[in-house]
């Protein structure tokens, strides 16, 4: 398809909203599904699409609050997070947490979503998610209306039943992606190719 005209939106231009440009085009996004204890010990679950990994060694995932949520607090104020893979059939759960619960609420408690001790971190895990990564807080950065949380990986938990020798398969963490709107990915088809490692293994 030729691309011949374009449409040119500028950020400060009054009439353009930005975020609903940025989260229309920076997709497919992964959800880190965040599981987070409250001081008081109220356990929190919550959706949060602007997420990837921050540094490859060490370890360090990120996320950004965007405002300031229970989530952000409760990191805070106990330095610790568990990022668990938003699974696709766990697709209405993880989209129901994403409502506006008082913070004395836990929403597992009010979704029904079985949560189960973590290893090295206070915050469960998610029992239906293959994947939880345990962290403790590395650092907040904040810009703006917005908090990016980083978090060192302590350890990953990964389900027997989706590792392929010994490795996460994709197709069976079968994760959610967050598109523009209210639209989600799902399921998402997989084409393998080789890197080129240098201009020469380019075929
Ligand atoms: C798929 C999805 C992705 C979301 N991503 C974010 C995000 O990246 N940052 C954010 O602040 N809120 C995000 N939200 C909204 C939060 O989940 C929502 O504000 C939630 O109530 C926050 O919960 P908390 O107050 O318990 O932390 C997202 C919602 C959905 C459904």
């Amino acid at each position: 398809m030729p691309f011949d005209h374009r449409t040119v939106f500028r950020a400060a231009d009054e009439g353009v909203n930005a975020y609903r440009l940025m989260t229309a085009v920076v997709v497919p996004r992964p959800i880190a599904w965040v599981s987070s204890l409250s001081a008081d010990g109220v356990v929190n679950l919550a959706p949060h699409s602007f997420y990837t990994v921050a540094c490859a060694n060490p370890p360090i995932v990120q996320f950004t609050s965007v405002g300031a949520k229970d989530t952000l607090r409760n990191v805070l104020e106990t330095g610790e997070l568990v990022v668990n893979l938003a699974y696709g059939p766990l697709l209405t759960a993880v989209n129901n947490s994403s409502a506006a619960f008082a913070p004395e609420s836990s929403e597992p408690e009010e979704l029904g979503i079985t949560m189960e001790p973590s290893i090295a971190v206070r915050p469960p895990r998610v029992k239906d998610s293959p994947v939880s990564i345990e962290c403790t807080l590395h650092s907040t950065n904040q810009l703006g209306d917005s908090t990016v949380v980083l978090g060192d990986v302590v350890l990953f938990t990964v389900a027997d039943e989706v590792l392929v020798d010994g490795h996460p398969d994709y197709d069976l963490l079968d994760p959610l992606a967050r598109l523009g709107k209210d639209e989600w990915g799902v399921h998402a088809q997989v084409t393998s190719i080789r890197r080129p490692r240098k201009p020469s293994d380019i075929r």
